[in-house]
């Protein structure tokens, strides 16, 4: 590949030196970066081509660990690695190779073998997206549609046309599978900071103790565990957008250390006393109803207001009937191509069976259902026959009749075994509060620890 972009990542000027000679006099564009933080940044907002990776970046440390973690973080940005050691060991290597590295030469390199390696990953990787431009050829509207027919759809793509390239902070509300992570990532292509990375954090998916190391990053050393230097999102998400995903799962105790940051605009690495300041752009969803959680006292009304300066609610999918014939051509079409079958119709009667439905999984329900669909059509036409559709009748067999009181105590023990006996947690679950569990827990006298 000519003109292709590669990041020199060492620590060592020399090295950075003698390689950009070296490669800079086979034509290709080099980047240098001199330590992980660096790394990662020019990873995301310049997307090379392929990243020369040194293995330690303190001098007096030849484990090859920093290198490892560095390329964990680099994973999910698909550019191959070539790692390089002065120390290599076999077991290195494997190490590397198994973490997703493409390939690893040792220092000194022999300069034949490393221009080999390159060429040949560049190659590889050239084939890779000439087969995604490919795809999408074929499909073009398989990557990301968004489908925005109905008048409640319209409102918010005027509304976010307006709002993207302020640096309001945004909340979007909405059942499962409604589109909000999709909607968050339209905002960030729609804003000012579209060429700078839009950092997503799960919040359900984070353990508590590492939440802060997490959102802010920690230095070796900050706690037992912290055996590498770890580039938080917040320093990840630097002049982006960071998106807050079921930011309705951060747990109270949390939530003064988010406020912090997002108050002051400032934040400490985990081990470190030096203050960094945050320059991202806030979006957060939730499907929680958080005013609910605030009168509750689950969620901090302060940590509110900031995370909704302004509020974008998308309807669910049986409130939006006007979009569902343009997401089934949608659909169809995006998996027709990834079948790779002949692009099919739908019938009006089909059509019409999906406008009934009540669409309980939204969008992501639809687009499940529409792959079966086409999966299992072996005509032109896609019937109302095929549609496969999940039966949310309330009434249906599974509950039995019987005395309320008993039902309310299965649904309690079943609460606190699915919680392993945690009152609030199983409080959570029922959606009442503790006290209210307390009581019911000493009227049915269920055992529990105080
Ligand atoms: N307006 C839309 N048009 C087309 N596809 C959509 C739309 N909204 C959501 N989707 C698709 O539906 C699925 C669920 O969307 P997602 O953003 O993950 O929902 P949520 O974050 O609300 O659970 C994804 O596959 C997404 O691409
Ligand atoms: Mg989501």
């Amino acid at each position: 590949m000519t003109n292709a972009t590669i990041l020199i990542a060492d620590d060592d000027e020399d090295i950075r030196f003698a390689l950009n000679l070296l490669l800079s006099s086979e034509g290709y564009q080099i980047i240098e970066a001199e330590n992980a933080k660096e790394i990662i940044i020019q990873s995301n907002r310049q997307q090379p081509d392929l990243v020369l990776l040194d293995m330690n970046f303190s001098r007096d440390t030849t484990s090859g660990q920093e290198g490892l973690a560095i390329l964990e973080q680099l994973q999910p940005l698909n550019i191959p690695v070539i790692l390089m050691t002065a120390w290599g060991s076999i077991e290195l290597a494997v190490q590397g190779l198994q973490k997703g590295a493409n390939d690893f030469i040792e220092k000194p390199w022999n300069k034949l073998k490393l221009l080999n390696s390159i060429k040949q990953q560049l190659s590889f990787s050239q084939v890779k997206e000439q087969n995604q431009g490919y795809r999408q050829l074929l499909a073009p509207e398989s990557k990301k549609a968004w489908v925005c027919q109905s008048p409640s759809m319209q409102a918010i793509e005027t509304l976010i046309a307006q709002i993207a390239p302020t640096d309001a902070n945004i909340l979007i509300l909405g059942e499962n599978g409604t589109g909000k992570s999709l909607l968050a990532e339209r905002i960030h292509q729609l804003s000012l900071r579209q060429h700078a990375p839009l950092i997503t954090v799960n919040m359900a998916a984070i353990p508590d103790s590492l939440f802060e190391s997490e959102l802010f990053g920690h230095q070796k050393g900050a706690f037992t565990d912290a055996k590498q230097n770890r580039i938080g999102r917040f320093q990840l998400a630097d002049k982006g957008t960071l998106f807050f995903d079921e930011i309705g799962s951060l747990p109270l105790t949390l939530q003064p250390k988010l406020l912090r940051v997002l108050e002051t605009g400032q934040f400490e690495i985990l081990g470190s006393s030096q203050t960094q300041v945050a320059d991202v752009r806030l979006i957060s969803a939730t499907n929680a109803d958080l005013k609910q959680l605030v009168s509750k006292q689950a969620f901090r009304q302060d940590l509110l207001y900031r995370l909704n300066t302004l509020v974008i609610t998308i309807p669910p999918l049986r409130e939006r009937l006007e979009d569902i014939a343009d997401l089934a051509i949608s659909f169809i079409s995006q998996f027709s191509a990834k079948y790779r079958k002949q692009t099919l119709t739908m019938s009006a009667c089909a059509i019409n069976k999906l406008k009934q439905h009540s669409w309980p999984g939204n969008i992501r329900e639809f687009s499940h259902v529409i792959e079966r669909a086409v999966l299992l059509s072996s005509t032109d036409e896609i019937t109302a026959q095929q549609l496969l559709l999940e039966s949310t009748d309330n009434t249906s067999d599974s509950v039995i009749l019987q005395p309320l009181e008993q039902s309310e105590r299965q649904l309690i023990e079943k609460a606190m075994s699915v919680t392993d006996g945690q009152v609030i947690e199983a409080a959570k679950l029922l959606d009442i509060s503790r006290n209210a569990l307390y009581r019911r827990l000493e009227k049915f006298a269920i055992h529990h620890d105080q």
